[in-house]
């Protein structure tokens, strides 16, 4: 007998924020070799499978405007993937409530492409194993394994090779929201412009940052954060430093630009203090949202029906 769910299947995703981000050099294949801490953070997209006759998305946020509704988005094609290869036909309508900033550098498109996989599975009673699952993440995009695995990982290779790292206990952030995206592809050719003739070195992860995440050290973890987009997204984006500024100078711990940007994530010591940078951050037209987050935050999770 199947496993198949008849009406509906939602599954939760979280975003992410970089703590430590160190690019290598470009590869020959375009990518860069990276040593990637990811932290998944309580702001989370909701990806909902029902069936239809075709494969079809819709959206609702703030941003819905600006997700992409056809095959492109990665809900649609981790569907395609997933019924490819079991050999079946992707007739699912996929609904994202979109929650994480769009083009934001916190995983959000990735989040949803991991949600969706782990909704059709269930809505088609799969049971594909998680291996699998992994691999076909991996496929969809560096950071999306991660989304489906949640918590906090040292990514290798292109960032999709994942190792758990323990995490001794919670971190406050707020994320500065800024008006518009950036383009992955363009922010890492712009460290590729910025690292021209200079000989960067083989990306490790910090001892330092990952014994702050073991022991659940906000003031450690805060000297240990690291972004080597940064200085590229800066550069793409110059209206980011005074964002940054204006978050430490409200009393944030440490700044830094999340993934490949615009948003920037400020770690700061509790939650009192993050409601304070956050509403300092949004009164100062710096960014144009701010939003307060914990980590760590499980990876996707299949909600009960309800
Ligand atoms: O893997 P993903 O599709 O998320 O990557 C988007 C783009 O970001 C790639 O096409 C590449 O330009 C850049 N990238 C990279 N090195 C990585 C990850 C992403 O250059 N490790």
């Amino acid at each position: 007998m199947s496993d198949a769910v008849t009406d509906a299947v939602t599954v939760r995703v979280p975003a992410k924020v970089n703590v430590q981000l160190a690019v290598g050099a470009a590869r020959p294949d375009g990518f860069h070799d990276l040593a990637n801490v990811f932290l998944a953070v309580s702001l989370y997209d909701e990806v909902t499978a029902t069936p239809a006759e075709t494969l079809t998305i819709t959206c609702e946020g703030p941003d819905a405007d600006k997700v992409p509704l056809d095959r492109t988005n990665l809900a649609a094609r981790a569907a395609e993937l997933l019924a490819a290869r079991h050999g079946i036909s992707p007739d699912v309508h996929l609904h994202i409530a979109k929650d994480i900033p769009v083009a934001g550098g916190m995983a959000g498109g990735s989040a949803d492409g991991a949600g969706a996989l782990l909704a059709c599975d269930a809505l088609w009673g799969l049971n594909t194993p998680r291996e699998t699952l992994l691999e076909i993440c991996a496929e969809l995009g560096s950071d999306v394994p991660f989304s489906l695995v949640g918590g906090a990982a040292l990514g290798t290779g292109r960032g999709e090779k994942l190792t758990g790292l323990p995490v001794g206990g919670a971190f406050h952030w707020v994320f500065a929201v800024a008006d518009g995206g950036l383009s992955t592809p363009a922010v890492y050719g712009e460290f590729d412009r910025l690292t021209e003739g200079v000989d960067v070195p083989e990306p490790t992860a910090s001892p330092v940052l990952l014994d702050a995440l073991r022991t659940g050290d906000t003031t450690a973890l805060a000297g240990a954060l690291t972004n080597d987009l940064q200085a590229a997204a800066l550069s793409l984006r110059p209206s980011l430093a005074a964002t940054l500024t204006t978050g430490t100078d409200a009393g944030a711990l440490a700044a830094l630009v999340s993934g490949s940007g615009p948003t920037t994530a400020f770690l700061v010591k509790d939650a009192e203090t993050a409601e304070t940078v956050a509403a300092t951050l949004t009164a100062s037209g710096t960014c144009r949202t701010a939003r307060v987050a914990t980590s760590p935050a499980p990876g996707g999770t299949v909600l009960p029906s309800a």
